[in-house]
């Protein structure tokens, strides 16, 4: 029977585990003095991402202070494309800002980057974290998805309406395929350095394709994210989409060959099982907001999760990241109860 060293990799292949896995996006950040002592040593929070070190030490944090079941690499989504020739920035309590990609003239510019040469200190990182875990969790690599990658490139930072985005989707569609086929095309080759240096499953990270019609997530981004995960299927790690309000879509998502889908808090667990026809692992769902509430209502919560969620084939997680100022004790008391509430009868 599983216990903490593989019950996140055997939920994710929907095989029988002894309790429900958990783990949470963001788990490294800004809520733990620890991850802030380590960023200010680094100098900056890019800095922190090419440290491989000092990413490596916040990558471990949170398996050790929260008992999370599965590390995810610490680094960030905009990361290869800075290696793609789009110059990034984070300035101190604000989001990213990119030199935004506007026409096909600068999608002529962009190249696909060797993952070896030009983001080193990523496989670097995930070398030294596999070693540092001794095998007590497994580690998760990711990347952007294709669509979410070409959200930021277009905008030049998050965005509230994505206008200019939809509008080159609209204007102009063989050029925007051929944008995304460039993300995909970079992701692929990120995401198996990742997993060739020691990443014991993969997340794609679709924050914003929540934005998109049915119609369009079909036209557009199914093909785009199915051809990253066909790509790599053949190395056998198992392979999470999140996207983010993704309810209108949750067929088309299970389309694309993950072998987990996660999903937000806006669906219910019991809906999303029956759209994907148990087709697919399931991660997720709780709302991030839900982890400011008193103890009993977080229970009563996971409660509910668990209770919708798959025996087999259920990864614990939030449905967003995890918010920069949320009590620790709290994500602590959530693994606890996630463990307690999800132990199945053997
Ligand atoms: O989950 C983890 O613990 C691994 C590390 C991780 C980060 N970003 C660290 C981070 C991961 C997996 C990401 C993914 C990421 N990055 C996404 C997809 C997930 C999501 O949240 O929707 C996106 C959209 C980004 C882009 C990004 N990075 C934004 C919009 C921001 C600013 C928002 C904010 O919270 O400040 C970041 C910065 C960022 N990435 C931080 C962390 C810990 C905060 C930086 C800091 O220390 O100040």
């Amino acid at each position: 029977m599983a216990e903490r060293n593989d019950r996140f990799l055997r939920a994710c292949r929907q095989q029988k585990v002894d309790t429900t896995p958990v783990w949470f996006m963001r788990q490294a950040g800004r809520y733990l003095s620890e991850y802030r002592a380590v960023r200010e040593k680094a100098g900056g929070f890019l800095a922190l991402c090419k440290t491989p070190e000092l990413a490596c030490q916040v990558t471990i944090q949170p398996v050790d202070i929260l008992g999370v079941d599965a590390a995810i690499l610490f680094s960030d989504i905009l990361i290869p494309l800075e290696a793609m020739g789009i110059p990034i920035s984070f300035g101190e309590g604000e989001g990213p800002k990119l030199e935004p990609v506007r026409s096909s003239v600068d999608l002529d510019k962009l190249r696909v980057p060797d993952p070896a040469s030009e983001t080193r200190f990523v496989l670097d990182a995930v070398g030294l974290v596999r070693r540092e875990l001794g095998g007590r969790v497994p580690l998760i690599g990711f990347a952007g998805a294709p669509f979410t990658l070409a959200c930021y490139a277009v905008e030049g930072g998050t965005s509230r309406t994505f206008g200019q985005v939809l509008n080159w989707m609209y204007q102009d569609p063989e050029s925007f395929c051929r944008l995304l086929g460039l993300m995909a095309e970079t992701v692929i080759i990120y995401l198996k350095a990742q997993i060739e240096a020691g990443a014991q499953a993969v997340q794609l990270f679709d924050t914003w394709a929540g934005v998109l019609s049915r119609h369009h997530y079909r036209e557009f981004v199914l093909t785009a994210t199915a051809r990253v995960f066909s790509a790599l299927k053949s190395l056998g790690v198992p392979m999470i989409l999140y996207v983010n309000g993704s309810a209108q879509f949750l067929e088309e998502m299970a389309l694309t060959g993950a072998d987990v889908i996660s999903v937000d808090w806006r669906v219910g667990m019991d809906e999303a099982r029956e759209r994907t026809r148990g087709s697919c692992a399931l991660q997720g769902n709780m709302d991030p907001m839900a982890l400011y509430a008193p103890a009993g209502v977080i229970k009563e919560q996971a409660r509910r999760i668990i209770a919708h969620a798959p025996q087999s084939g259920h990864v614990f997680n939030l449905g967003h990241g995890m918010l920069p100022d949320v009590p620790r004790e709290n994500a602590i008391a959530l693994v606890e109860m996630v463990h307690e509430l999800g132990r199945k009868e053997i």
